[in-house]
């Protein structure tokens, strides 16, 4: 292979059901770019290697997954100042002077994903109610601050977990208690699952929506299925919904555009394309 292809990939463990290479493969094609991109199981061991290595490897870039977006801080030399604030990185960059640079882009993929699927009256002028402190919830949260949201209520389980998110973060955030997620609804603007419940092979979210204003609007970050429990409940009474797909597409963006050198756009097709995958 020859040296000037630009190489980028997705490390994690485990890593094959990982659809990065699917997001990725669709643009360098379309894109006629001749690039590469692949997913690279790593051990926890071999995490701190892989990154010092990325240049002998010719890796441009490198998406982090699961378990690593916190681990990888500690291998990176520079940081953007929402991974920091995050506390996770999800985008490392060896750029030209050869130090790594840690980012985060999933808060930006949480709101693009809004902006192109919701055409309705804004759902961040008002209450967002966070479901989950994991660490899905921290990016955004924090993005939802960023946007000017006026209030957020995050309502988690372990209500410890909520209240140190609600603090490292920082913004007119709110705590409620796990018993009162069904009545916190009723002020909402927008509602956000950020836990894994409703996942194939995990209970639903137990979620009562009888006070939700119909005008609200609900997201859920789980997209196997694509349309979760709590997404057909708000469909069926009325509420407009975005299913959490476009978040992945969306938060591959940045990554593509510093690594190969071109602003991708998510469309339906590349949607039907990821999809399509979803279930092999
Ligand atoms: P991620 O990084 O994908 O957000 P995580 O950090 O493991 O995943 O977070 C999972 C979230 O789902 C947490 O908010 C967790 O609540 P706790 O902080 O109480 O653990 C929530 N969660 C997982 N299983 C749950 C369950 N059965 N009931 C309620 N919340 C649950």
């Amino acid at each position: 292979m020859s040296q000037d292809v630009t190489k980028a990939g997705v490390i994690g463990w485990p890593i094959d059901h990982s659809l990065s290479p699917r997001i990725f493969d669709y643009w360098l094609k379309n894109y006629g770019i001749k690039g590469l991109y692949k997913a690279y199981a790593v051990n926890d061991i071999s995490l701190s290697k892989v990154l010092s290595s990325m240049r002998e490897k010719g890796l441009t870039g490198l998406n982090i997954t699961v378990p690593y977006k916190q681990t990888v801080i500690k291998y990176v030399d520079q940081l953007s100042s929402c991974a920091r604030k995050i506390g996770a990185v999800n985008t490392v960059t060896l750029q030209e002077n050869g130090l790594l640079f840690g980012d985060n882009t999933d808060g930006f993929g949480f709101i693009e994903n809004i902006k192109q699927n919701y055409n309705g009256i804004n759902a961040f002028t008002g209450v967002s109610i966070v479901i989950g402190a994991g660490g899905a919830a921290r990016s955004i949260v924090a993005s939802l601050v960023s946007v000017g949201v006026k209030k957020i209520y995050i309502i988690n389980r372990t209500r410890g977990n909520a209240e140190k998110l609600a603090k490292d973060i920082g913004g007119p955030i709110s705590v409620m208690d796990w018993s009162e997620r069904h009545v916190s609804l009723a002020d909402a603007t927008f509602v956000v699952n950020t836990t894994t419940l409703g996942m194939n092979g995990k209970p639903p979210l137990d979620l009562r929506l009888d006070l939700l204003p119909k005008n609200a609007l609900v997201n859920d970050i789980v997209y196997a299925p694509i349309e979760t429990r709590l997404l057909k409940n708000s469909k069926i009474r009325g509420n407009p919904t975005v299913d959490g797909i476009g978040m992945l597409l969306h938060q591959a963006r940045p990554g593509f555009t510093t690594w190969f050198g071109e602003e991708p756009i998510v469309t339906e097709d590349l949607r039907n394309h990821v999809l399509a995958k979803k279930g092999d």
